[in-house]
């Protein structure tokens, strides 16, 4: 049940939602108090919650996408907001208009709130810059992806009841191009987890190490103590030049199947911000096992997204 003081007690100062990297564990405990409101609702009932009520979203998306997008607009339909999704390919900016033209024309048709994901790292912070309504990144370049490493976190929060304090957490992939390992980075920190890096060493460099997180290259050990696996997809659209042999040879390698299930914790589970290529850095078997918490973090997508979207809009 939402309480009448739900939205009086809401104090939130950031206009827009670009990085995890500088926020702090109030701001994150606040998105998700909120988050877990929203998911309860979303369980229990289907009406509508009014609090984006008269307010209208765009979506604008570069760059393909099924779950990040699918989630806000959800996310803002149950916020009782009207959604105008720009499909980026049938937008102007394909006869030149450029990124800033773009989404000040879309403040002048009165929007309230931007939605944007872009193939350049740091597109949203541009932007947040030029326009003076909200903007979330949904996933610049291989810069940041704020939402998805914070239904990430909510995710591992429901099954560490709370508490980060010592949980250890293996990102195993492509981590170098990875929007999504470095936003996760930065989160599970603050939140005061122990973050193990693994992938062959052109796709995880040392410096990594900077961040505070271990790096390591070889699977067995890189699994062996970890509470939650996070595999990662090969992000071939960002890379240039071949950083393995083959398909087959990362799969060999680095691939998580259930042959090496045995390598994991009892407990530990397994999380994949999608699209999996499954076959490559997870078998379908384990993809789809009790271990797999996959699904969850989809789901826990639209609570997330709800929390960031409304406290932005709210910000004092
Ligand atoms: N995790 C994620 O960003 O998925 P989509 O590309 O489908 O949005």
């Amino acid at each position: 049940m939402i309480s009448k003081d739900f939205m009086k007690n809401l104090s939130w100062s950031r206009k827009d939602m670009i990085s995890t990297e500088d926020l702090n564990p109030a701001e994150i405990d606040k998105i998700f108090a909120m988050a877990d409101v929203f998911k309860a609702s979303l369980k229990t009932d289907k009406t509508k919650l009014p609090y984006l009520k008269g307010k209208v979203v765009v979506n604008l998306f570069f760059e393909p996408s099924t779950r990040t997008r699918t989630a806000f607009e959800m996310a803002a339909h149950k916020l009782s907001a009207d959604v105008i999704s720009v499909a980026s390919n049938i937008s102007s900016s394909v006869k030149g208009e450029t990124l800033k033209d773009t989404a000040r024309n879309i403040e002048a048709l009165m929007a309230d709130m931007i939605i944007v994901r872009h193939s350049s790292s740091g597109a949203a912070k541009y932007l947040a810059e030029r326009v003076k309504i909200p903007v979330i990144n949904a996933g610049d370049g291989a810069h940041a992806h704020p939402t998805q490493a914070l239904l990430d976190a909510f995710t591992m929060r429901e099954k560490f009841k709370g508490d980060f304090k010592g949980r250890k957490i293996t990102i195993l992939g492509d981590i170098l191009f990875s929007r999504v390992a470095r936003s996760n980075i930065y989160l599970l920190k603050t939140l005061g987890a122990e973050v193990t890096l693994a992938g062959p060493s052109t796709l995880v460099p040392r410096e990594f190490e900077k961040l505070g997180v271990r790096v390591c290259y070889n699977l067995e050990e890189a699994v062996a103590d970890a509470d939650a696996v996070m595999l990662l997809r090969i992000q071939h659209e960002r890379q240039s030049a071949t950083h393995f042999p083959s398909i087959s040879e990362y799969a060999n390698v680095f691939g998580l199947n259930l042959r090496r299930e045995s390598l994991l914790k009892k407990d530990a589970f397994i999380m994949h911000p999608g699209p999996i290529n499954r076959g490559v850095e997870l078998d379908t078997p384990l993809a789809d096992s009790p271990r797999s918490v996959i699904l969850n973090q989809v789901t826990n997508g639209v609570a997330v997204r709800m929390a960031v979207m409304n406290l932005c809009m709210h910000h004092k």
